[in-house]
């Protein structure tokens, strides 16, 4: 696939810059509209024959980048590209100016990323020195030790991520009593994910159910960082079971791994700060300009890059400053 690259930052960095105008505005729904207007609007400018696949829900519950929605300005070479897009990870977060909202997309070759249902997804999150040491049905206990060995201390050395939710209570009981630390964060388990796969940024594994689109967003990028998600879907009742089965999911109760998730060959991840969080800065409004920090991946050939812009706004004493 064409290294699309430098377009997809620049459609995570128009989102994050128009949805952060709208941080601590108490409006969840302008903030995410913001992302969305802005994110659909700069793919449309974009040589491609895109496809959402996973968005901002079906046809008719969003006004654009629903699922199955063609974007982009087409393209003569015919490359057609499958995109995943959370246009605003966090719109609680910026709304509250709380930390960590992201603006988040992934593209892959068609076919390259799983059509998740818009239901929940149990999940457990760890970075490339504890892949293949963890199991969606082992006792928590069992999973925080196998990390620690890995990461060569002990499980009170550990910090897990949690969705603080009235329904992780038994799973925070039983990281507490694995002697874990805790992390309770009020949204984002996609950022944490990332997070979990970095080093340096202190955590070590993110556990509990989020979204199931979140999930695959997360394997894409994990896909670039050698990292690990196990997710199982959480099925509602016998009507959303019946909806997955239509999706083509015959089995409702697999475990999906990082390369089911996200089986593409040539996965890119691109996202942007909205607020300070633990990876990404958030967007700083300046006299001269406006400063975005993003991370851009790709899983073949692999790359990881982290990439400040300061974006010039046509002034012509304008100061750019080294950060
Ligand atoms: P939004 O960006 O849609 O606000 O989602 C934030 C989020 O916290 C995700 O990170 C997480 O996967 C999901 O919501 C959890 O859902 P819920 O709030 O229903 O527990």
């Amino acid at each position: 696939m064409f290294d699309l690259s430098l377009e997809m930052l620049r459609v995570v960095e128009d989102a994050a810059m128009a949805s952060a105008r709208t941080m601590g505005m108490g409006d969840p729904n302008l903030a995410d509209q913001a992302a969305v207007e802005s994110m659909r609007r700069c793919l449309d400018t974009l040589a491609i024959d895109g496809t959402i696949v996973i968005g901002e829900g079906e046809r008719d519950e969003a006004p654009m980048l629903f699922i199955g929605e063609k974007v982009g300005a087409g393209t003569s070479n015919g490359m057609t590209v499958d995109i995943a897009v959370d246009p605003l990870e966090g719109t609680n977060l910026c709304a509250t100016g709380g930390a960590g909202a992201i603006t988040v997309l992934a593209a892959s070759e068609r076919g390259g990323l799983l059509h998740a249902p818009d239901c929940y997804m149990e999940k457990i999150i760890v970075g490339p020195a504890a892949k293949g040491s963890v199991d969606l049905d082992a006792p928590v206990k069992q999973n925080l030790k196998a990390v620690a060995r890995r990461l060569q201390r002990g499980v009170d050395d550990l910090v897990v991520v949690v969705l603080d939710r009235p329904r992780h209570q038994k799973l925070i009981a039983d990281i507490r009593e694995a002697g874990a630390r805790i992390r309770l964060i009020s949204d984002g388990d996609l950022s944490a994910g990332i997070a979990a796969c970095v080093a340096g940024t202190g955590v070590h594994a993110v556990m509990g159910s989020g979204g199931a689109p979140e999930g695959v967003l997360t394997a894409a990028a994990l896909r670039c960082l050698n990292g690990e998600i196990l997710g199982r879907l959480v099925v509602k009742d016998d009507a959303q079971k019946e909806r997955m089965q239509a999706m083509g999911i015959q089995d409702v109760n697999r475990i999906y791994t990082t390369p089911e998730l996200a089986p593409g060959i040539h996965i890119l991840f691109a996202a942007s700060g909205v607020t300070d969080g633990n990876l990404l800065r958030g967007v700083r409004f300046t006299g001269d300009g406006v400063h975005t920090q993003s991370v851009v991946m790709n899983s073949s050939p692999a790359r990881v890059r982290f990439i400040d812009t300061t974006h010039l706004e046509n002034k012509p004493d304008v100061k750019v400053r080294f950060r």
